[in-house]
C-alpha cells in the first residue's frame, strides 16, 4: 500500500482548484490525501466547499497579527497540527515571509494561470491578450521566495482565439488548470519530479 502525502491547501477565494484536489483526492491510489483546508479570508467560498466535503478547515485574518512574521507563524502551527507533508497554495492571494517561503521551499506548488516565466503577477489572462500572444494555459510550479517564480512542474496551453476577453479565456485556462494540478501534486507525492 501506497503511504499517501499529507497534502494542506491555502486558498483566498473560489476555492475551484481546491475542489479538483479535494476530488482527485478521492481515489483510492490517488497518492495523496487532503488534510486541512487553510483561509485568509474568512469569507472564501472555498472553505465552505471543503468542509461539506468533510475536511477540516482553518481561518486567521493578517490583521489580527502585528506583522507578517507572526502571520505565517500561525499557518504554521496549523499546518504542523494538520501534520502536512506538503502545501498547495490554489488562489491563496499573501504574499509570505522569507522565512515561511524558505521553510517549505521543495514541499510547497502553486498553479498560476499563465505559461510561465510569461506574464507573472496580477491578471495574466488579461496580459496574454495585451502582448497579443497566441496561445496561453497554466503552469504548476514550486514556490520559491520570488513570487510566481520557482521551476515549473507542469504546464498545459490553450489558444487565443479571436474575440477572447479576459474571461472567456480565464475560463478556457481554468479547465486545464483542474486537470493540470492533480496531475502534478500526485507526479510530487510519487517521487517523479523534486525540486
Ligand atoms: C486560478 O486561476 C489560479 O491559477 C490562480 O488563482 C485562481 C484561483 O481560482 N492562482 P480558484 O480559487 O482555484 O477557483
Amino acid at each position: 500500500m501506497t503511504v499517501k502525502k499529507r497534502v494542506a491547501i491555502l486558498i483566498s477565494g473560489r476555492g475551484s482548484n481546491m475542489s479538483a484536489l479535494i476530488e482527485a483526492a478521492r481515489a483510492p491510489d490517488y497518492p495523496a490525501e487532503i488534510v486541512g483546508v487553510f483561509s485568509n479570508r474568512s469569507d472564501a467560498p472555498g472553505l465552505a466547499i471543503a468542509a461539506a466535503a468533510g475536511i477540516p478547515t482553518a481561518f486567521r485574518s493578517h490583521k489580527d497579527f502585528p506583522d507578517r512574521e507572526s502571520f505565517d507563524a500561525a499557518i504554521q502551527a496549523i499546518l504542523d497540527e494538520w501534520r502536512a507533508d506538503l502545501v498547495c497554495l490554489a488562489g491563496y492571494m499573501r504574499i509570505f515571509s522569507t522565512g515561511f517561503a524558505e521553510r517549505w521551499t521543495g514541499r510547497m506548488l502553486n498553479i498560476h494561470p499563465s505559461l510561465l516565466p510569461r506574464h507573472k503577477g496580477l491578471k495574466p489572462q488579461l496580459q496574454a491578450l495585451d502582448a497579443g500572444d497566441a496561445e496561453s494555459g497554466c503552469t504548476v510550479h514550486w514556490v520559491i521566495p520570488d513570487l510566481d517564480d520557482g521551476p515549473a512542474i507542469l504546464q498545459r496551453r490553450v489558444p487565443i482565439l479571436p474575440g477572447d476577453t479576459a474571461e472567456t479565456l480565464a475560463a478556457r485556462i481554468l479547465a486545464e488548470e483542474h486537470i493540470a494540478y492533480p496531475q502534478a501534486l500526485a507526479m510530487v507525492c510519487r517521487g517523479e519530479v523534486a525540486l
